[in-house]
């Protein structure tokens, strides 16, 4: 997602110039990864303006996954669904990415983070597809990581904690240099987990079935959608305990996200998932997921909220 530079930044409660928004070197976080963030989209209206696709649920994780992580904000979740709001009309852009952060700031030096206000900071940035227009019809190939994701009583992947995202750094980065788009990280006993920065759906013989919370996974937002709008379509859907090698087996297989939307899976450690190309459940889901978002169906979950 490239940072083009212009714009208004949210910064501890009042917009400022995209250049204005800056912190000192010796902020908390920089060095111990004390900050919570939320990855958010603001959908184009055909009035031109932008709708934020669930708003509410994603504030909601945010002031959870400060409190997991012991960060005590000064904003309430309301402010913050408002602080997000103003953010997408000052910037105007009706495709959008938006990144609520919240981080310990400037202090003291020292692990312990007690000393250290926590700011708060909401930046929009223009954005569409994230993977592209042909990621979304012929699927991207992925790669099992060497790397696993945090064993539990190690860093709480519930919590959108930038600490937890240097695993995801690992797992991306590895997948890139053997010629993946990403990688799929297992759990600490070697069950299917995530993407780097999405979720995992497999479709087996017609059921839709997603690795469970007790799997180091980020509870997605996207993967609630794609839970809501598979019941809708009478798929039966089941979040389970995933073996790797189910991956394998799959006659569909895809990553889901706030950025990656509903993105098909084509190979998995080189091995073709399937017929190799999308499958009927996945284009399926995608199309429901886009007519929703876009507005060419009714909105009849609530999850738009218009800036
Ligand atoms: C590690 C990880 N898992 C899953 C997701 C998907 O979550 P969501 O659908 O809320 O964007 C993300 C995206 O932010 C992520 O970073």
């Amino acid at each position: 997602m490239k940072l083009t530079g212009k714009g208004s930044i949210w910064f501890n409660g009042e917009l400022v110039p995209w250049e204005k928004a800056q912190v000192h070197v010796a902020t908390h976080a920089l060095h111990y990864g004390s900050s919570v963030f939320e990855g958010l989209r603001g959908y184009p209206t055909a009035d031109g303006g932008s709708a934020v696709l669930q708003l509410r649920p994603h504030m909601h994780r945010m002031v959870q996954s400060c409190k997991i992580v012991n960060l005590p904000l000064r904003w309430s979740e309301d402010e913050l669904c408002d602080a997000v709001l103003a953010t997408v009309r000052a910037n105007g852009y009706g495709s959008c990415y938006i990144r609520p952060l919240a981080y310990r700031a400037y202090g003291q030096l020292g692990v312990d983070p007690s000393h250290c206000p926590v700011d708060l900071a909401v930046i929009v940035i223009e954005h569409g597809a994230h993977f592209g227009a042909e990621a979304a019809e012929r699927g991207i190939e992925m790669g099992t990581s060497s790397w696993r994701r945090m064993a539990p009583d190690t860093l709480p992947a519930m919590a959108k904690s930038a600490a937890n995202y240097l695993n995801s750094q690992l797992v991306i980065l590895e997948a890139r240099a053997n010629g993946f788009t990403d990688g799929i990280a297992l759990d600490a006993q070697g069950h299917v987990s995530e993407g780097s920065g999405a979720n995992v759906f497999v479709v087996e013989r017609g059921v839709l079935l997603t690795p469970n919370l007790g799997s180091s996974i980020l509870q997605g937002i996207t993967r609630g959608c794609v839970l809501q709008l598979a019941r809708d379509a009478g798929i039966e859907v089941r979040e389970v305990t995933m073996p790797r090698e189910l991956l394998y087996c799959a006659d569909e297989l895809f990553i889901c996200g706030t950025a990656a939307e509903i993105t098909p899976v084509r190979a998995i450690d080189r091995k073709p998932v399937g017929s190799g190309s999308r499958g009927p459940i996945t284009a399926r889901l995608q199309a429901e997921f886009r007519a929703l978002v876009s507005g060419a169906k009714p909105d009849r979950h609530g999850w738009l909220t218009r800036a």
